[in-house]
């Protein structure tokens, strides 16, 4: 559709966390604000009434008054082979993964299967306004071939890995410690740091990595001590009893990735709902992320994740929202803060919607490490960007009849809102799909 010159809009974004800062220090919102664009990153961002008359003659603004402009949603951990798998009818994580989940991703050998299945999932998140996300592919390297491939064409940021497991699945889906380690390292070279791609190291979790596998990654780890790590932390009581039962000389989940150098900046843990004291201190003290798949772990009956423990801990665990697509349910980062929310409400906790808002933008992009490209509204950011309508759905325009603060308004966003509240979605200031 072309790269545009300029965005007009209600401008928000969060130069801090409104839980630590306060909201006065961490959100910025500008009412009739505008965004000019150069090159695909944010050049200027203020008020229109001052930078409308710096642009040049016949510049290509668009204005999308009264609809919200905010960076573009970032979501930490999702599954690519598990587009066929969401909604499948299951008892709890081991069992999902056993029935369906560990048959599904077979196919995925499959390069075309691949390629088909990625260009839908990125059709997919750019229609909810996600516009960068941390993938999990299948063991087999076609699929990230095909993931990246399909990135680049579009210039997605993106962090994806293949994989790495060797034991506890089927037999078509195991590598081992060698070739996994061999295929991530092929992997690496190929794409890694190619324009907006960067390759996440991805033992699955220890259940389905043998010692000599975890030690692997952890060599790929130290080979890399820039670049992201992904795998499962602690997200259900079976999955828990097997790794006590399977590494019986660690004192817990997080101390069987600590010993193999897995727990470090740039790690991010998906879930983390039953872990200890020590194992959040862990987290914190490494810088790695906690990241809450709250969809995921209420549809499989996992759990609640503990946000208040995970600010208490000193230092704070670094905490990230994610889909968590197919045990998640939704694609949507809205409806996945609602659930997030709910999930906290049973647990007399609170999330307020600048909360919420912070954490699927310059939160995400800080649990990535991923902030002084994305996640915001600063000149030199990449200008990857969503356009919400908090009156998208009747349900939603009838709310907000009698909505008078934008609190009130991100509210409704994130508790009703989901692929309809999406008016349209930026990437490197070209704007995709054709709605
Ligand atoms: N633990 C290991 N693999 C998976 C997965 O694919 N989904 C979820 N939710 N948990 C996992
Ligand atoms: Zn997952």
């Amino acid at each position: 559709m072309g790269a545009v010159d300029a965005v007009r809009g209600r401008l928000l974004w969060f130069e801090a966390d409104p839980y630590l800062a306060g909201e006065e220090e961490a959100v910025r919102y500008v009412e009739d604000g505008l965004l000019v664009l150069k090159d695909g990153l944010v050049e200027k961002v203020g008020e229109a009434s001052s930078l409308l008359p710096e642009l040049a003659e016949g510049a290509r603004i668009v204005d999308h008054r009264p609809h919200l402009v905010l960076p573009g949603l970032i979501d930490p951990h999702l599954h690519l082979p598990q587009t066929q798998v969401i909604a499948s009818y299951a008892g709890h994580l081991l069992e999902w993964l056993q029935k369906y989940t560990f048959v599904e991703e077979q196919k995925y050998a499959d390069p075309e299967i691949a390629a088909a299945a990625s260009r839908f999932f990125l059709d997919e998140l750019l229609r909810c306004g996600t516009t960068t996300a941390a993938v999990y592919c299948s063991v087999h390297a076609a699929s990230v071939e095909a993931l990246f491939a399909e990135a680049a064409s579009r210039n997605i940021r993106l962090v994806a890995g293949k994989v790495m497991m060797d034991r506890g699945a089927p037999a078509p889906l195991l590598d081992t410690a060698e070739t996994g380690y061999a295929q991530s390292k092929a992997l690496i070279e190929k794409w890694h740091g190619r324009g907006r791609l960067s390759y996440a190291i991805t033992p699955r979790f220890a259940v389905t990595s043998s010692e000599a596998q975890l030690e692997a990654a952890g060599a790929l780890a130290a080979e890399h001590p820039e670049m992201h790590i992904q795998t499962h932390l602690s997200e259900n009581d079976l999955e828990i009893a097997t790794v006590a039962r399977d590494f019986p000389w660690s004192e817990d989940y997080t101390a069987v990735y600590e010993r193999y150098g897995l727990v470090r900046r740039k790690a991010l843990f998906g879930h983390c709902i039953h872990l200890s004291a020590r194992e959040r201190r862990a987290l914190g003290e490494a810088g790695a992320a906690a990241i809450s798949c709250p969809t995921s772990n209420l549809f499989l009956g996992s759990g609640l994740f503990d946000l208040a423990a995970m600010r208490k801990t000193h230092p704070p665990v670094a905490v990230g929202l994610a889909t968590d697509i197919g045990g998640g349910t939704s694609y949507s980062m809205l409806a996945t803060a609602s659930e997030l929310y709910k999930v906290l409400a049973l647990q007399d906790q609170r999330l307020t919607p600048f909360e919420a808002f912070h954490m699927m933008t310059l939160g995400n992009a800080e649990a990535l490490g991923l902030d002084d490209r994305i996640g915001a509204f600063r000149p030199g950011l990449e200008a990857d960007l969503v356009v919400l309508d908090a009156g998208a759905t009747p349900a939603m325009a009838q709310r907000m009849e009698t909505v008078e603060t934008l609190f009130q308004e991100l509210f409704v966003l994130m508790m009703l809102g989901d692929d309809r509240a999406v008016k349209a979605t930026y990437v490197m200031g070209e704007r995709t799909g054709t709605r």
